[in-house]
């Protein structure tokens, strides 16, 4: 249990890291003419964390150096001290149920022109807020309507979706013609016609005993692997593969997963309903096995220990 009464004092303003001091949100700021504002030249990650405890830190940490290093972005911060500073963030604006974002940038260019070779080391901006909603409680409860985008997922040979870069851009506007046209969130194609993912979600269906989702053309969420794990413990077995929108809207269930939503139903796909209509039994039983291993601690990291007793 977290004793609230034993946390440090809130600040009066959100603290933001940003290249190396903790500063107060009215003071946090980076340059003009930093590559990340200029081009969306860099990457990030977001966590998630309920009780105190970061979920899936070194998950996310990983995933996030991994993009670094195939931006080819020249960050001085070794892993540990990344790992103690995002600690240090969540500590410093006392918040217990919260999602922590970090960008990298190329960092700043003496001109405001593309040339990633004159730009100073990386940029490192951290932020720790209390938790937001992607995903209302009350369409995570009844499911939601997912719509197929005419917009096409960017091909690996474009730009790698296993990076998570700041070029959001072919997912912004994913999000935008659902939204436009009266769809909850959507669902993206590669050139082939394969599903990839949602805008800022992965997707994964249930057919029989067996679990799918797309295995290329996504960013590898580990939302996604949690719920994979979630899966084999349930009996059932995992399959990552190619798959069309046909696969999706006959299978038994179908959701969405990410780190600030959870897991998320999807009952309708382009006006074909799914099964009943209702988010399914193992999508709930995911969704309330998740919760618990949020808050329980499970794949967490106490940024109050102090606080914590048993
Ligand atoms: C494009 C994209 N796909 C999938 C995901 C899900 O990844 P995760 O479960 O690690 O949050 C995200 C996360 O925000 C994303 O941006």
């Amino acid at each position: 249990m977290l004793r609230r009464e034993l946390l440090p004092a809130k600040p009066a303003e959100a603290v933001i890291f940003v290249n190396g001091e903790f500063l107060p949100q009215s003071q946090a700021k980076i340059s003009v003419l930093d590559h990340g504002l200029m081009y969306g030249d860099g990457c990030f990650d977001a966590w998630c964390g309920r009780n105190g405890f970061i979920f899936q830190l070194d998950g996310h940490l990983d995933r996030l150096y991994r993009s670094v290093h195939a931006l080819k972005l020249d960050l001085r911060m070794p892993k540990q001290e990344m790992r103690k500073n995002i600690i240090e963030t969540v500590y410093r604006n006392t918040v217990v149920d919260f999602y922590i974002k970090v960008l990298v940038t190329r960092g700043i260019s003496p001109e405001p022109v593309i040339d990633p070779r004159r730009c100073e080391q990386a940029s490192v901006v951290i932020y720790a807020r209390p938790t937001q909603y992607e995903v209302s409680p009350e369409k995570k409860e009844s499911g939601i309507r997912i719509k197929v985008l005419s917009i096409r997922r960017v091909p690996h040979d474009s730009l790698e979706p296993q990076i998570k870069s700041l070029n959001y851009i072919n997912i912004i506007m994913g999000k935008l013609e659902a939204w436009v046209s009266n769809f909850d969130e959507a669902v993206m194609l590669d050139h082939q016609g394969y599903v990839t993912e949602c805008p800022g979600f992965n997707i994964m269906g249930i057919t029989g005993n067996k679990l799918f989702t797309p295995s290329r053309g996504i960013l590898v969420g580990i939302t996604r692997g949690s719920v994979m794990e979630m899966a084999r413990q349930a009996g059932l077995s995992v399959e990552e593969g190619f798959y069309s929108v046909f696969d999706f809207t006959e299978a038994d269930e179908v959701f969405m997963t990410n780190t600030v939503a959870g897991i998320a139903p999807v009952v309708n796909i382009d006006g074909w309903t799914i099964a009943s209509g209702k988010p399914g039994p193992y999508t709930k039983k995911f969704q309330e096995i998740y919760l618990g291993w949020l808050e329980s601690g499970h794949h967490g990291t106490q940024v109050y220990p102090a606080a914590w007793s048993g």
